[in-house]
């Protein structure tokens, strides 16, 4: 027997992780993997521009170099990155500012761009270059990561002075593994999507195929600011718990611990929890917690009547906004928003799901004005698109068990239509690391059905209003044809033929009346 097993043993580092595990992040399918990696710095830029107050402007460039081979560049006006900070900001694991952050954001998790330096190292060997302009100062150098310790490796690093009115970001990389499409899946639509979601933006596609698309922003307001917020207590779980009470709250207790850092969290509830938790020491440092301890207390949290969380922490594109982007964008015949007030799911977390419908004129239609494809669902998660994993997501399964006929829809796959909607929160159920898909939380289905259900029923409005509209026209055409016949037969009939004219101008007069 050879109990000598551990001869290999070591730890491995985020890094290495997702080195291995990279279908985590999105990069699996070669289509897929490529609007992963515009997604994940289309993403940073919005982000950043928003957070910076800034109305964005983001140029993307997608040329072919080979085989499955292409370079990818993106850039915007946002405040850039500091030089301390550039290097682990792009090229390493879990480093950012967004993490454990309670506020409304489209980045989450710190691993997005640092994901793309990784893929194009791993499949083409080439660092990233990046030229970051920040407060007068721009940086350009070329970013590579050592797995094993997560940490960058910088080279060839220029220092130079520039306008403080010059700032932004520019990535550039090159990425094999890939595959650049024309669909439903590609760079270019995710970027139509983008700029749907995003009004205050202007969007700028250089496709590989040589073609510009511009996408001019409709809007010159910036969204107001998401407030950050502090968690509600049933908005999280013992591993959220466990995260909060990490480094910072060294001297105090974990009384306070939960007053200070949750939001309705009051000295009264503390004692309520106390009542329901008699084994956990409240005077304990909250560092100190257990999983145990943490699983009661969540358990604790559920027990306990909680006042709502506030609801402003959200912000929505708004009514008129997505009106006015899908009008510019895809120029259909009618649209409708819904506008609905912020709800809660698993009672702690707020969100507010916006739906818009275009229907008709060049929906779905290609270049030329042929139908291009039937009924489409553009899902977006904070402004940001989601293109892929639709079969597991909350909205593509609420949207198929939708009765369309009701409205007037005889089959959404065949109908000039695009619905959109949009989940907005400080904390996005996604399925996976990947951020393509939400999950099926019970609130959130029930919200986004009605909110669906109701833009549905003003589709069906229009389009019964305008099937009865035909009906008429038809009727009356019917009717009139007989009137110069029946005018004719009928003053033959009484001997006063003389009298024909007379009583057809009547009758057509009363036709006209009725079908006013
Ligand atoms: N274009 C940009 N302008 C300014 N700062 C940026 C930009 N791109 C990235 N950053 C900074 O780098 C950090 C890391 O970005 P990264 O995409 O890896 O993670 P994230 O956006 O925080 O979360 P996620 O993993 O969900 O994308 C960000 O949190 C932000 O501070
Ligand atoms: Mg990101």
């Amino acid at each position: 027997m050879d109990h000598d097993i551990f001869g290999e043993f070591r730890e491995y580092s985020v890094a290495e992780f997702f080195k291995k595990n990279r279908q985590m992040l999105g990069f699996s399918g070669k289509v897929r993997s490529l609007t992963t990696i515009v997604h994940e710095y289309a993403t940073n830029s919005l982000d950043a521009c928003d957070e910076a107050r800034i109305l964005p402007e983001i140029e993307v460039w997608v040329a072919e170099e080979g085989e499955e081979r292409y370079r990818v560049k993106v850039r915007d006006n946002g405040p850039g990155i500091p030089e301390k900070l550039l290097a682990s900001a792009l090229a390493t694991m879990l480093s950012g500012t967004k993490f454990n952050r309670y506020v409304q954001q489209r980045g989450q998790q710190g691993i997005g761009a640092t994901g793309c330096t990784m893929y194009a190292l791993i499949t083409t060997g080439q660092p990233v270059k990046v030229v970051s302009k920040h407060k007068g100062t721009a940086i350009k150098c070329s970013l590579g990561i050592d797995f094993k310790q997560n940490r960058p490796i910088v080279s060839d690093l220029i220092k130079e002075d520039c306008s403080p009115d010059d700032h932004g970001l520019e990535v550039e990389g090159t990425f094999a593994d890939v595959k650049y499409e024309k669909s439903g899946y590609g760079v270019g639509e995710y970027l139509k999507r983008t700029a749907i979601a995003n009004p205050h933006a202007t969007i700028i596609f250089n496709s590989p195929e040589g073609e510009r698309f511009t996408y001019p922003r409709s809007i010159d307001a910036i969204p107001r600011k998401a407030r950050e917020v502090q968690p509600h207590p049933l908005g999280i779980g013992p591993n959220d718990l466990l995260d909060l009470t990490k480094g910072k709250y060294e001297s105090t207790k974990l009384s306070s611990f939960l007053q200070n850092e949750f939001t309705r969290v009051s000295l009264n509830k503390v004692k309520e929890l106390q009542e329901l938790v008699p084994e956990v020491d409240f005077n304990m440092k909250p560092s100190e917690l257990t999983w145990e301890q943490a699983e009661k207390l969540v358990a604790a949290f559920k027990k306990v009547k909680w006042i709502a969380p506030e609801t402003d922490s959200v912000v929505p594109i708004s009514t008129s906004q997505i009106e006015k982007s899908l009008r510019n964008i895809l120029n259909p015949e009618i649209v409708y928003v819904t506008e609905r007030p912020p709800k809660i799911y698993r009672g702690g977390i707020p969100f507010v799901v916006e739906v818009g419908i275009a229907y008709g004129g060049d929906v779905n239609k290609d270049k030329e004005g042929k139908p291009a494809s039937g009924g489409v669902v553009m899902r977006f998660a904070n402004r940001a698109p989601l293109l892929f994993d639709a079969g597991g997501c909350a909205i593509t399964q609420t949207v198929k068990d939708i009765d369309w006929k009701r409205y007037e829809l005889r089959n959404f796959d065949d109908e000039p239509v695009a619905l959109l909607v949009h989940v907005v929160s400080v904390h996005v159920p996604y399925t996976s690391a990947g951020k393509q898909s939400i999950s099926a939380e019970d609130d959130l289905v029930d919200e986004i059905r009605n909110a669906v259900m109701e833009a549905g029923r003003q589709v069906q409005r229009h389009l019964s209003g305008k099937r009865k509209e035909k009906e008429k026209v038809s009727k009356k055409a019917a009717i009139l044809r007989y009137v110069n016949q029946i005018s004719g037969d009928l003053s033959e009939l009484a001997d006063e033929v003389k009298k024909k004219e007379k009583l057809r101008a009547n009758l057509e007069k009363m036709v006209q009346e009725r079908f006013e």
